[in-house]
């Protein structure tokens, strides 16, 4: 599959005879929130862990030096816990755009986690960028994977900054993910600012 999954997307008839759907955000959507939503909710789904296994050359790296950034591989013992927006279907105009490289709309079954809809199901859309598509990167060890993020950096700013701010977002809401966790431990660990000498640190 080619890095630029637009058209593919277009392609796909998601929105028939919708006014609003419900996309699940596990990544950037959680703490990069430019997009216009209707209603917010904290949200899980079943059989889905996160990994940095897709690269980045359009927003974290380069198509020289990609960045790590995040995916979801099947683990059907797994939960992931994200933020699930309801927006109108004119939002995808923008989110594929930012998405473009790599990722994929599916629908999936999510699980609302706060009251008062905690329990309640709601069927929606999320972007997962498979292992067949040109950007991946695949598995790495966290140390190999926090290495490559702290001298990445590309037009939306600096890799170590995407992860450090969502294992914020996600300890904020009380939902740490053991992989981004590990690989924040070891960006701090390594004082990453070394990488990027000249750039201003925001956190
Ligand atoms: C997300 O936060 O849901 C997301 C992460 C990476 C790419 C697309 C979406």
């Amino acid at each position: 599959m080619a890095h630029d999954t637009r058209e593919l997307n277009r392609r796909q008839d998601h929105f028939t005879g919708r006014s609003d759907i419900w996309l699940f955000g596990y990544g950037s959507l959680i703490h990069k929130v430019d997009f216009p939503f209707l209603e917010a909710r904290d949200a899980r789904i079943q059989g889905w862990a996160r990994r940095f296994w897709q690269g980045s050359h359009d927003h974290r790296g380069t198509p020289e030096a990609p960045g790590r950034v995040l995916t979801l591989v099947e683990a059907p013992d797994e939960t992931c816990v994200g933020v699930a927006y309801r927006v109108t279907p004119d939002v995808f105009e923008h989110l594929d755009h930012r998405e473009k490289n790599g990722y994929l709309r599916l629908t999936i079954d999510m699980t609302f986690i706060r009251p008062p809809h905690q329990g309640r199901h709601a069927n929606g859309l999320i972007y997962i960028a498979g292992p067949n598509n040109a950007a991946w990167l695949g598995p790495a060890s966290e140390a190999a994977i926090a290495r490559q993020i702290a001298r990445s950096q590309g037009p939306s700013g600096r890799n170590d900054d995407y992860v450090l701010k969502l294992d914020a977002a996600l300890q904020d809401m009380g939902a740490e993910d053991p992989h981004v966790a590990a690989i924040a431990r070891h960006l701090r660990a390594s004082d990453s600012s070394h990488a990027h000498p000249s750039a201003d640190r925001e956190y």
